[in-house]
């Protein structure tokens, strides 16, 4: 069965552009950005990867390291690195797994036969440092991910974590958060008393966290 949020993040061995590694041990104490492209030396993946290259530094900032994959070799891992250094000095800094055998993308429902059987989709799991699994996005061949809204929802995982807030729509790091909604008449009481919340309603409140 595919992973689901909630769930532990699959063990397993791999390759890749970056040496062995058994994702167990991965990134200890740290958060994954892990995620799958369809295919190396396609355009739209080009795309992509250059976007999780060129913005490494804000996942760094957020304590999160990236680990690509793709129903590839390694040696076609390593020309198109290379091959796109080369042509727009973006330098991809980070393992790529080399899942030839397609176990990897099999075990995380990558693998979505009906969009194509050869080649994984465009799959981004958020593992915290727990190893579990926070959200899921799956997008298909033809259609890129949004740089942006990778980094608001990791960011938006780490602040509810951090302030045990939820968050609104389109949150972005300093908007106000929503706090828990109360769970018994003495708590909607309180809510109903309390000013240092902004209240739309009482199970509808907001506040800011700096
Ligand atoms: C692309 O990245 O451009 C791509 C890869 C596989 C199928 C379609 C497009």
């Amino acid at each position: 069965m595919m992973p689901r949020i909630g769930d532990i993040a699959p063990d397993f061995v791999a390759n890749t552009t970056k040496g062995k590694i058994k994702f167990s041990d991965f990134a200890k104490d740290k958060w994954v950005v892990m995620f799958s492209h369809p295919a190396d030396f396609t355009p739209v993946c080009t795309t992509e990867m250059s976007g999780f290259a060129t913005r490494k530094s804000e996942f760094d900032a957020l304590n999160t390291e990236l680990l690509g994959l793709s129903i590839d070799s390694i040696h076609a891992h390593l020309g198109w690195v290379q091959n796109v250094r080369e042509n727009t000095g973006v330098y991809f800094d980070f393992p790529i797994i080399a899942d030839l055998d397609m176990k990897v993308s099999k075990l995380y429902g990558m693998l979505q036969p009906n969009e194509s059987e050869t080649a994984a989709v465009r799959a981004v799991f958020f593992i915290d440092p727990k190893k579990k699994i926070r959200l899921i996005m799956y997008y298909p061949l033809n259609v890129g991910r949004n740089m942006d809204e990778i980094l608001r929802a990791l960011e938006a995982l780490q602040t509810s974590d951090k302030h045990g807030v939820a968050m609104p729509l389109d949150w972005k790091k300093g908007d106000k958060a929503i706090v828990p909604p109360p769970k018994s008449l003495d708590e909607l009481n309180a809510r109903l008393a309390d000013d240092s919340v902004e209240k739309v309603t009482w199970y509808l409140a907001k506040k800011s966290l700096n």
